[in-house]
């Protein structure tokens, strides 16, 4: 499925689309947050990008890791230490592999979600990222259970995280900055679970 060049192309394609949807993303912060997640976001990945011709040579947890790093230490807010912390618990179960299977992309999914919950103490329903990132999980795990290849299995995540971004305008914001709304975050999307949606559909544009 992927290798460490793939990967590498993968994640210059994932910071092309969250640059391009930086404003999109900043905008939708701006009704329920700070306005702050699509421009942190994208300076991250910007960050991330000059890290990756130095990583052609190593495994798939090394590109995770730094990639992870480099997302606490430049996005900021909330969501850097969140994504930063999911990329580096990713790392960890596909610790010096070169190569990985659909298999593995699960177990990545696992732990990233693993690594947000250890961080943000959240859990379904409460209008972040992870109604997102579950729904799609669980799909995904479904579609291989089932015998669906590499890319119907990615398409069914990507459905199922559209799902939960739309699931989001219908629900109260308990955790992070949107809570201080209460009532008034209903109608509203969230920017996280936004963000990961979008990171999800490049990487199913690229199978
Ligand atoms: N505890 C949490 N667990 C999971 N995701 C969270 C949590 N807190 C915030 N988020 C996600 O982070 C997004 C906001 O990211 P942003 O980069 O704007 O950070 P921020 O401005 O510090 O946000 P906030 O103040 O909401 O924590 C939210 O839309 C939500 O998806
Ligand atoms: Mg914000």
């Amino acid at each position: 499925m992927t290798d460490t060049k793939k990967l590498i192309q993968l994640l210059y394609s994932i910071s092309d689309t969250i640059v391009e949807n930086a404003q999109f993303l900043t905008d939708l912060d701006a009704a329920i947050g700070d306005s702050d997640h699509g421009i942190n976001l994208a300076r991250g990945f910007k960050k991330v990008e000059t890290e990756l011709p130095a990583l052609e040579d190593k495994t798939i947890d090394a590109v995770l890791k730094k990639t992870g790093m480099v997302l606490v230490s430049t996005v900021g807010g909330a969501s850097g230490p969140l994504y930063g912390t999911a990329f580096m618990k990713a790392g960890a179960v596909v610790k010096g592999k070169s190569e990985i299977d659909i298999n593995d992309f699960l177990a990545i999914m696992d732990a990233a979600i693993g690594g947000v919950q250890l961080r943000g103490k959240a859990v379904e329903g409460e209008k972040t990222m992870l109604d997102a990132m579950i729904p799609a999980n669980n799909a995904m795990k479904k579609a291989f259970d089932d015998g669906k290849d590499v890319h119907s299995v990615l398409q069914a995540g990507v459905e199922a995280a559209d799902k939960g971004v739309e699931y989001t305008k219908s629900i109260i914001a308990t955790k992070g900055r949107a809570s201080y709304l209460g009532e008034r975050s209903i109608g509203h999307q969230d920017p996280g679970a936004t963000s990961f949606t979008i990171l999800l559909k490049t990487i199913a544009n690229a199978y």
